[in-house]
């Protein structure tokens, strides 16, 4: 590069800090809600269109929180992308799993900043083809893995990166739900149509990322997966039943349990499970055991990415075995608040994205490789193929 071009491009960074970020929705259902109560709280943002695929929802969507100024009026995300008078400078896409890899690809296509919903997509494939979009487009894409932003996760990686534990060689994660297949607002997350997975994607991702994002993310190499999906297609499950909606078992069409062993870079084992529903209060805590010291950090009822309790870090000091306890640090700012934030900071900033998609692929690398290993009933290599 020449010193003329340096410097076009250094004063194309160059950025104004007064001006609002120009924000649009894709889809507007249950976790928009979310995203809309973060984004309303933020003074650099101007939340200027939204699309669904359901005629009339994106409307009704920015009515409920009371957003005015809001262009609603199409019937796709590629019509709202090539509305031009809309100057966006970033979307928030909040479709169902089988539409995320779609219109991220559209929006980094047409220059926009991408905050995309976990998981980051249901195949490998799809979310190769994002990431070249990425690449060609130099836009801030970032994953809404908002437990990333929880300082006690955060603790688990410090407490990882500072050698306490020593070389790790065996993890232990997951968790799941007694009866938690999530079916409030429709199937949307249990049609293989619209979700593509099921508690593997849903609840699984967020406990890969724990430990994948503490242990640096070592690329995965094998996978031996197991599916299956007992609860879910049962009409007398008790969720279809309180719910009133028993015909939802014959539209169940994902996984409502998972498990596997996976081989990662370096040695290292990944034990994994994870359920929407089982007959079990918890298939157990996480677990980072390493050679200098081990990690336990307890499950939770719920699953969704958080800590359920005080850690306890098992070590020897002057030749005892001892163990001390990580107590639970409270948060001042809510998880989504922070999602939110640091994506704006990003875009504002000229950052980059607090959740990048060069970790997540590899998350998404094991997802895809347990699910496709499930159906072959074997194990598997895990193929990544070039960016
Ligand atoms: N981060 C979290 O805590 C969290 C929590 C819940 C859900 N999610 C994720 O959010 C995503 C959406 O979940 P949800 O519960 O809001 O689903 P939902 O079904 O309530 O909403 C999805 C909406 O997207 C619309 N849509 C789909 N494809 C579209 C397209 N191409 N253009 C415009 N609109 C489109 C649908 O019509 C629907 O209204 C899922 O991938 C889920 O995993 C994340």
């Amino acid at each position: 590069m020449g010193l003329d071009d340096f410097k076009e491009n250094q004063e194309k960074k160059v950025i104004d800090a007064n001006k609002k970020v120009r924000i649009g929705f894709i889809g507007c259902g249950w976790i928009a809600g979310s995203h809309i109560k973060a984004l309303l709280k933020q003074p650099v943002v101007e939340i200027v269109a939204g699309a669904d695929l359901i005629p009339g929802k994106a409307k009704a969507f920015f009515e409920k929180y009371e957003v005015e100024n809001v262009k609603t009026d199409y019937a796709s995300h590629k019509e709202m992308l090539a509305d031009k008078s809309l100057k966006l400078d970033a979307v928030t896409i909040c479709t169902y799993n089988r539409q995320h890899a779609q219109p991220a690809i559209d929006a980094l296509n047409a220059g926009l900043h991408v905050l995309l919903e976990k998981p980051f997509t249901v195949t490998t494939e799809e979310a190769v083809a994002v990431m070249k979009a990425e690449k060609a487009s130099g836009k801030i894409l970032s994953i809404g893995f908002q437990p990333r932003m929880d300082a006690n996760m955060k603790m688990i990686k410090k407490i990882v990166e500072s050698g306490t534990l020593g070389q790790i060689y065996y993890i232990q994660t997951g968790g799941g739900r007694r009866r938690g297949i999530p079916t409030p607002y429709g199937t949307t997350f249990i049609e293989d149509e619209t979700a593509g997975l099921g508690a593997l994607g849903d609840i699984g991702c967020y406990s890969l990322d724990m430990v994948l994002n503490a242990i640096g993310y070592p690329k995965p190499l094998t996978v031996s997966g197991y599916k299956s999906a007992f609860f879910g297609t049962d009409p007398n499950y008790a969720g279809y039943i309180q719910c009133g909606h028993p015909e939802y078992a014959k539209k169940f069409g994902v996984d409502d349990f998972a498990a596997a062993f996976i081989r990662l870079e370096g040695g290292i084992i990944l034990d994994f499970r994870i359920a929407w529903a089982m007959n079990l209060d918890t298939p157990g805590d996480t677990i980072i055991m390493g050679t200098k010291g081990s990690l336990r950090i307890p499950s939770t009822e719920c699953w969704n990415g958080t800590v359920g309790g005080p850690m306890v870090l098992y070590h020897e000091v002057c030749g005892e075995q001892t163990q001390t306890e990580i107590p639970i640090i409270k948060m001042k700012e809510g998880l989504f608040d922070l999602k939110i934030r640091t994506f704006l900071d990003a875009i504002k900033e000229n950052g980059t994205a607090p959740v990048p998609s060069s970790q997540i692929l590899y998350n998404q690398a094991i997802i895809d490789g347990i699910a496709k290993s499930a159906n072959l009933g074997r194990e598997i290599e895990i193929e990544i193929p070039e960016i």
